[in-house]
């Protein structure tokens, strides 16, 4: 297999990532890591298999992001390869705007992934509670996607699930893309059907085969979302939302500057030979659309741009900035709780170490 990175925690110092930014050092989480090891303080998502816990780790006193996934929910829903190559992207991973992983580790019944904690919320929150964004802070937080996008087109991984809820907002009020459960390393194409009926492109929902190009039309309806509040398809159920988004009809309010009504259109564009993003320039085309005109992206990366909004944080775990879930440990186990008949073997491959490239 493929891609950089992750075997096992290497000791002491910054790492750097392939644009010689320094990235700090995550923490050792031990050699044979497990849930004992880590103390739950509160919750801070749900997810399609369990819940995402904000831990702290007993020995080395740090704070992470703990993505619980119960294996037979895994396994119902038909994710076992999903979640492994979840784990296995988001361990090569290292970019200022894609969350890190520690490690990962499993029992009889969940799958964890120990993750960076980014402590300023998602999008998704800020966006709700704003209503919608200005141009300018669109464009800020359009700008670190790109980037992000790039990055990972650049290892031809396709990421397959932008939206407001898997873009998380840091302490600084950077962003940081979570959630590879649908990322797929992939040279030219593919064809399962997954991500956010909202989202999707039209390639998908007609089982065409997708590549790259998905992450573009996500970007223009995130950027719509972004500027007007709401997404430009919707309807009370995915089907109506799937016509609507193979009509490819967009009207952008009024309010939305020419330029960002231009970009929104062009990765909205249904022939993916002529989408924007999806061309031979790939980023770099969209790098250079008038709407990021000025924007110095190789700033934004090193974070030397002030983002639009710093959250309100009063102390490290402070965790206002997520929704309030009611308390549970149904991901526990216990007596009663479901176990997987003939599934020996299946989680294997968790735990194993994922090979490097070079
Ligand atoms: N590293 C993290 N730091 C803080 N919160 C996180 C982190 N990762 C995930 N979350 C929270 O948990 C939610 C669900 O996690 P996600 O990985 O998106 O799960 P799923 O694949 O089931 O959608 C996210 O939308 C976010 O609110
Ligand atoms: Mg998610």
């Amino acid at each position: 297999m493929f891609l950089k990175r992750l075997k096992g925690k290497k000791d002491g110092g910054p790492e750097q990532d392939n644009y010689g930014l320094a990235h700090g050092d995550l923490g050792d989480i031990g050699a044979s890591p497990k849930l004992s090891d880590y103390e739950v303080v509160d919750t801070l998502g749900t997810g399609t298999f369990g819940r995402v816990r904000l831990c702290r780790h007993r020995a080395n006193g740090r704070h992470y992001a703990l993505k619980i996934m119960k294996k037979t929910e895994v396994v119902r829903l038909k994710q076992v390869e999903h979640v492994h190559s979840e784990r296995r992207i988001q361990a090569t991973l290292l970019h200022p705007f894609i969350v890190r992983m520690a490690g990962s580790f499993q029992d009889t019944n969940n799958l964890y992934m120990v993750l960076e904690l980014v402590i300023g919320g998602e999008l998704f929150s800020h966006l709700r509670r704003a209503g919608r964004f200005s141009n300018e802070t669109s464009r800020m937080y359009a700008a670190q996607v790109v980037l992000a996008l790039q990055h990972l087109h650049s290892l031809d991984i396709i990421y397959r699930d932008l939206k407001p809820e898997n873009l998380l907002i840091d302490d600084k009020g950077y962003l940081k893309i979570t959630d590879f459960g649908f990322a797929k390393e992939v040279t030219d194409r593919t064809w399962t059907l997954c991500g956010t009926p909202e989202y999707l492109a039209p390639e998908i929902i007609q089982s065409k085969g997708h590549g790259k190009g998905v992450d573009w039309w996500a970007l223009g309806v995130l950027l719509y979302e972004m500027l007007a509040g709401y997404p430009p398809f919707f309807d009370e159920n995915p089907f109506g939302i799937y016509q609507k988004i193979l009509l490819g009809r967009v009207e952008c309010p009024r309010h939305f500057d020419a330029n960002a009504k231009d970009i929104v259109r062009r990765l909205l564009q249904s022939d993916r030979s002529k989408r924007l993003g999806n061309l031979k320039g790939g980023a770099d085309d969209v790098k250079r659309s008038k709407w990021f005109k000025g924007l110095d992206f190789d700033a934004l990366i090193k974070r030397e741009i002030p983002p639009p909004i710093v959250p309100e944080i009063r102390h490290p775990v402070d965790t206002r900035n997520f929704e309030v879930y009611p308390d549970s440990d149904d991901e526990s186990g216990g007596a009663g709780s479901p176990v997987i008949v003939g599934g020996e073997g299946l989680f294997d491959e968790f735990s194993g170490v994922v090979e490097t490239k070079t």
